[in-house]
């Protein structure tokens, strides 16, 4: 029989003559079969084959590979059925009478299907390109595979939304494994480790906010798509270009079973694959690569090591994604227990409970506390000074470089004595593990001019690393940004932004039970996440928005990044509810602060500039321009050191999205603190927020409160009257006040307490008038009140 059959032959299928298929699909209709290798389907360019590919001892797969080179171990793109091998023996791929393409395992069992159908003649094409397709005579087009990738994209196939890529389980066993390509729900194209019960990503860095990484949330198409000469784009707006870029070459995009994204690319077929692109250059970074419980280091031949903690014992030789179990039982007796040392290790994720500026001490008896502790991390952070500690249940995401500057203390039974010399424990890695930056059949094949090429292309490449490097490191000094991502990165990722389910909330806020504050559309509760972390729910009354708006606008207040803003730490969406997760601020509001009149000079001050920057960055720094719209002393929280942040910013927004043209239609903001635009009708900038900040200051510094005028005005503009008191009140002392030195001193609080620079408070009026200007052009921006009051 002859079935070599190449897709320029047509597969028609005569359902109008049903008796073709009734004695056996086999013969008379189109059927592939296991048994004969020259059962396949060639592209009429010949680059491509389908067909079915031994997947290991009589297991065979419909694939669609490169036909050449020949060898074993074909460079498959596309599989049917990858965790459903099927039987060497009667098993076939067929078109039935429905117009459905099935794969059937020994003669009985249907393993995959199209779920397609159609009464008319259909054809089964392998295009040039690679793709498979399914369709009708007259062209409509049934089901094609570039629909259903699985962990390759060749060029010109575009990831269809909403699909991944998935790597296999290794090298030889291509079942669906740990590590996929996807879209997160900020359309954002991420990696992620999927292979414990938290997936967590690796690429981009997690610890930084998608603007810093080049991403955008805007574009909901998630797609992503790789051309022919090697040009890179996604809808997030990450775009990259191959070493190779701008040759017509064979290429495929493929998430590799070690996690890492790579573009191989080779001249012809006659060649070998190399990497042209990957989107991970250290493999350790790579999340789940060793195991739970073992350690990742660079190693200079096989790319990376695994190795086993002390006291712990490797699961499965042949397959390091097990990692490593303890060797002793941990007894819940804290005076059972030691701690041992293990330098320049960090594990990245997974604490149990975080805590800042604690001591060695603190940081040892809390994972003691707890029966289940395996160890914490204790790492110093540079930018604050301080030391911070990390205790974890699981150990996972380990790894050990020289660079990073923060110690891991291991949990281990006291009389035991594990070895403290890690290298005893090591075990290298098996080769799945290993990172190769070629295609084995390359160094293998063509050993020696081949691995010198490569050779030199690492070290250039290398060079232009260090390279890279060094620009960003002298970007990073330039700006006088944070020095360390790797203590940033932990930071971070301990409060990383995630989206909370509503029961988690509830049982957070304990059936939001207790209040610490109303106002900026909703109720805010206290609340103590799952790892202990106490934070702020706030519940928005008034969210009638969709669930995708409020989903980008949740995005733009995540990613909002400044030491004077109130960090988000999550949101919820679920059905009606609308909840948002902040950072949990010890000392309350500013109001509060002024009623008690807990904060001295001093204090007022710095919080004056601190409020002076987080609006400069609202306003001027950040990306999205953000306007306030209710600056006071309510909104200005405080944490332990009395350091201020700005909360509800954003929210304006959140609440009323739709009315874009007419956006400040509505007054918004609070009676005392409103500039005159909202009550003129005048067109609204950011000098509302300034506006608001003069007052509040002028409140912080004369302890008047700005509603309690002297004498009421009559009319509609009866507050706004009232509010002129305070600032009238003021400027007239200056006037009076011009011949003496002191007049500022007869202004202030004279109930707080503390030294103060005389200079400083006559800045900070006189900044604080300027600001209060009627007309708005004449108000400073935030980011000149920040330079004027940073002058001191
Ligand atoms: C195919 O791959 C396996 C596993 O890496 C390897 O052991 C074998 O030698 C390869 N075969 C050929 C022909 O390259
Ligand atoms: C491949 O991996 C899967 C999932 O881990 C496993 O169930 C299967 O037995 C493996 N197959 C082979 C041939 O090792
Ligand atoms: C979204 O991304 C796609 C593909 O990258 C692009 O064609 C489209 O123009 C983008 N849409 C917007 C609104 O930017
Ligand atoms: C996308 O990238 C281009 C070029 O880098 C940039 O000009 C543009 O502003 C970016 N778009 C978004 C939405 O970030
Ligand atoms: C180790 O892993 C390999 C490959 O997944 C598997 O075939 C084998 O059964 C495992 N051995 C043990 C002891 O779990
Ligand atoms: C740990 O505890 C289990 C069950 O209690 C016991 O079977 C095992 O022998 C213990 N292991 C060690 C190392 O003591
Ligand atoms: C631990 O040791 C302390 C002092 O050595 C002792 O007071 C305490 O009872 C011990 N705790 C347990 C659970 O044995
Ligand atoms: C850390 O805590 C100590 C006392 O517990 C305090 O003196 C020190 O100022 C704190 N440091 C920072 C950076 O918060």
């Amino acid at each position: 029989m002859e079935l070599r059959v190449s897709s320029t032959l047509f597969f028609l299928l005569l359902l109008a003559f049903p008796f073709q298929f009734s004695s056996s699909s086999s013969t008379k209709g189109f059927s592939l079969s296991v048994e004969n290798p020259d059962d396949v389907i060639l592209s009429p360019n010949g680059i491509f084959t389908a067909g079915f590919y031994a997947v290991g001892e009589n297991a065979y797969c419909f694939s669609i590979w490169f036909t050449e080179p020949k060898a074993q171990n074909l460079t498959v793109v596309w599989m049917a059925n990858l965790n459903q091998p099927v039987n060497g023996r009667l098993s076939t791929l067929s078109i039935d009478e429905t117009g459905n393409l099935i794969l059937t395992d020994a003669r009985q069992f249907k393993i995959w299907t199209t779920d397609t159908s159609s009464s008319s003649l259909l054809k089964l094409v392998l295009n040039n390109n690679g793709n498979l397709v399914l369709h009708e005579k007259q062209g409509t087009v049934l089901w094609q595979s570039f629909d259903h990738p699985i962990n390759t994209l060749l060029p010109g196939q575009v990831l269809p939304k909403d699909a991944s890529l998935v790597s296999s389980r290794s090298e030889t066993n291509h079942s669906s494994g740990f590590y996929k390509l996807f879209f997160d729900d900020f359309n954002v194209l991420r990696l992620a480790f999927d292979g414990q019960d938290v997936p967590s990503n690796y690429w981009p860095d997690p610890w930084l906010k998608n603007f810093e990484s080049g991403r955008s949330s805007y574009n909901g198409s998630r797609n992503v798509v790789l051309d022919a000469l090697g040009y890179f784009s996604s809808s997030d707006n990450f775009t990259f270009k191959t070493s190779d870029y701008g040759r017509v070459l064979q290429r495929r995009l493929m998430i590799d079973y070690d996690g890492n994204l790579r573009v191989y690319s080779r001249e012809s077929a006659a060649d070998y694959w190399y990497v042209s692109w990957q989107a991970k250059s250290e493999p350790c970074k790579i999340h789940g690569i060793c195991g739970p419980n073992s350690m990742c280091s660079n190693d200079p031949y096989s790319g990376r090591k695994c190795s086993c903690l002390p006291g712990y014992k490797v699961k499965n030789e042949s397959d390091w994604s097990y990692g490593c179990e303890a060797k002793f039982n941990i007894s819940c007796n804290m005076n059972e227990s030691r701690f041992q040392l293990i330098s320049h290790v960090e594990f990245y994720g997974t604490d149990f409970v975080y805590l800042q500026n604690s001591t060695f001490k603190q940081c040892q008896e809390i994972c003691l506390q707890l029966c289940n502790c395996k160890g914490f991390q204790y790492n110093f952070r540079k930018e604050f000074n301080r030391y911070d500690c990390y205790t974890k249940t699981m150990l996972v995401n380990g790894y050990q470089s020289p660079d990073f500057f923060g110690a891991m203390f291991l949990r281990l039974p006291k009389g035991d004595s594990f070895s403290g010399d890690l290298k005893e424990s090591v075990n290298s890695c098996h080769n799945n593990v290993n990172s190769v930056m070629l295609e084995r059949g390359y160094i293998e094949r063509r050993e020696n001019t081949l691995v010198k090429i490569f050779l030199w292309l690492a070290y250039a490449i290398g060079g232009i690393e260090i390279f890279c490097l060094f620009m960003v490191w002298s970007c990073l000094m330039i700006t006088g940004k944070k020095s360390s991502v790797n203590e940033q990165g932990y930071q971070l990722n301990a409060i990383g932004f995630r989206r909370f389910s509503y029961s988690e909330l509830k049982k957070a806020t304990n059936g939001f039970c207790e209040e610490i504050g109303r106002g900026g559309g909703g109720i805010v509760y206290k609340a103590v996440l799952s790892d202990n972390r106490v934070a702020a729910v706030k519940r928005l009354s008034e969210a009638n928005q969709g669930e995708s708006e409020f989903l980008a606008e949740v995005s733009i207040i995540g990613r909002l990044n400044h030491m004077n803003l109130i960090e988000m730490w999550g949101y919820c969406v679920e059905r009606k509810h609308r909840l948002l997760v902040y950072e949990y601020m010890e000392n309350g509001s500013l109001a509060q602060n002024l009623m008690s009149n807990t904060l001295n000079w001093s204090e007022r001050y710095n919080i004056a500039l601190g409020i002076a920057r987080g609006l400069s960055y609202l306003h001027e720094e950040c990306l999205e321009w953000i306007l306030h719209c209710d600056v006071k002393p309510h909104n200005i929280l405080l944490d332990l050191n009395y350091h201020p942040k700005i909360a509800d910013f954003g929210l304006s927004k959140l609440q009323n999205r739709n009315d874009i043209n007419s956006s400040f239609s509505r007054v918004r903001g609070t009676r005392g603190y409103m500039a005159p635009e909202w009550i003129f009708n005048l067109p609204i900038t950011s000098k509302v927020d300034v506006y608001s900040y003069g007052i509040v200051m002028l409140e912080m510094i004369t302890g008047k409160n700005p509603s309690m005028g002297i004498q009421v005005a009559d009319g509609a503009e009866a507050h706004q009257g009232r509010l002129r008191r305070l600032v009238t009140w003021v400027r007239e002392k200056k006037i009076k006040g011009l011949e003496m030195t002191s007049w500022v001193e007869e202004i202030m609080d004279p109930l707080v307490e503390g030294d103060y620079d005389i200079k400083k408070m006559e800045t900070l009026v006189k900044v604080s008038l300027e600001c209060v200007q009627e007309e708005k052009s004449a108000r400073p921006t935030m980011s000149q009140v920040v330079e004027m009051l940073q002058r001191y």
